[in-house]
């Protein structure tokens, strides 16, 4: 394997020195760039491009093109998983993911099998194995995958959703039903990392994202639980490196010291929590990636050199901190602005590196 040229991200998802901030940003591939709305359109539609490796690489690579990242991330999607299960992942424009076949039943949810990641989902490891290859050790990949939780939303709801009635009411009238379509899924995605892993993701990360709408007690039940149990599955090392995992909750600020808990190496924070207060709460035991509001990439030059500089003093000095935003950038920010951001972050870094 090619040795690894910039290992920042790495080094610091491990607590260890690093010269400057690391940085990548959530969604750092996408709609906001010219030239990935044009490679989009090459491919047909955003599915037919996760399934083309040579075009999933292509975009993957773009935003490192143009801006200093620390780590490029897989090009790909949370709902590949669902999708390998049979439940017919499609996009309308403007409404975001569907399923034409959503879990409505335990007899659906004993209907589904876990997917065979070098089968079904092979189009994902390939394109891993061709962002690897193309990637030249410049920066590490990042794998993902959703979190169970976050994945059960969008199979039982259909699609996306803002009041989460069909598996609320899925949680506490038939908690059973919801626990045997969580642990499949726990299932699955532990299947699904190790191979992305096995391909040559050198890190891995779980979008948790819609965590944040349950009680604290039904977060612990039937959130992370089961990203607790796919911590525990993941292989800790590969070619001899360590393999990172990152447990990102959207607004899980309040149950820090529990997901610091299972073991993972660092948490992502979303913009709702001060660093400081995160970082006193478990910085001895993980890393702390985000935590910059999307929006601040509206606002001008100064205002978000600024923001850098308060999350950036808000950390401290020392290790155990990459810089993103608190989630993915927002599809009309000027690319100009990700550029005064990501410089931002590698200049006004440096005095706490000593
Ligand atoms: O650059 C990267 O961050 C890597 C690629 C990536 C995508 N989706 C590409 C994508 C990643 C890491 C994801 C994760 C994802 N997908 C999450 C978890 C993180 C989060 O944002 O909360 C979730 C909840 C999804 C589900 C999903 N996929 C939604 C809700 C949508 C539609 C919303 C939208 O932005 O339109 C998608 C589609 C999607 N996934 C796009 C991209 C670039 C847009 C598709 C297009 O080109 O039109």
């Amino acid at each position: 394997m090619t040795e690894l040229k910039n290992d920042r991200y790495l080094r610091a998802l491990l607590r260890q020195s690093v010269d400057r901030t690391p940085i990548w940003m959530m969604r750092q591939a996408g709609r906001y760039l010219p030239e990935y709305r044009e490679v989009r359109a090459q491919a047909g539609d955003f599915m037919a491009l996760c399934k083309n490796p040579e075009l999933a690489s292509e975009v993957t690579l773009q935003p490192l093109r143009r801006f200093p990242f620390d780590a490029a991330i897989l090009f790909s999607d949370i709902l590949t998983i669902p999708d390998a299960m049979g439940l017919g992942l499609y996009f309308e424009t403007g409404e975001g993911p569907k399923f034409s076949r959503p879990i409505q039943s335990r007899a659906d949810v004993d209907k589904i099998g876990i997917p065979d990641p070098e089968c079904e989902l092979q189009y994902v490891m390939n394109a891993v194995r061709q962002i690897r290859h193309d990637l030249k050790g410049s920066v590490p990949l990042i794998g993902f995958s959703g979190s169970p939780w976050t994945l059960a939303t969008y199979m039982v709801e259909g699609g996306s959703s803002k009041a989460f009635t069909k598996i609320k009411k899925m949680m506490y009238a038939e908690p059973e039903t919801l626990h045997s379509l969580l642990d499949k899924l726990a299932d699955s995605v532990i299947l699904y990392l190790n191979a992305q892993i096995k391909a040559g993701a050198q890190s891995v990360m779980v979008f948790d994202t819609w965590g944040g709408v349950l009680t604290p007690r039904d977060y612990r039940d039937f959130s992370l639980q089961y990203m607790h149990k796919i911590v525990d599955g993941l292989i800790k090392e590969h070619d001899g490196n360590q393999v990172p995992v990152t447990l990102f909750t959207k607004n899980g600020g309040m149950w820090l010291e529990q997901i610091a808990a299972t073991g993972c190496d660092a948490i992502g924070l979303d913009w709702t929590i001060n660093i400081e207060d995160a970082k006193a709460r478990v910085g001895g035991q993980v890393a702390l990636q985000g935590n910059m509001d999307p929006s601040m990439l509206y606002a001008p030059a100064q205002r978000i050199r600024d923001e850098v500089a308060q999350i950036l003093a808000g950390f401290g000095e020392g290790s155990g901190h990459v810089f993103n935003l608190g989630h993915g950038i927002h599809l009309d920010v000027p690319p100009e602005n990700v550029d005064i951001f990501v410089n931002a972050v590698h200049e006004l870094s440096i005095p706490y590196h000593k």
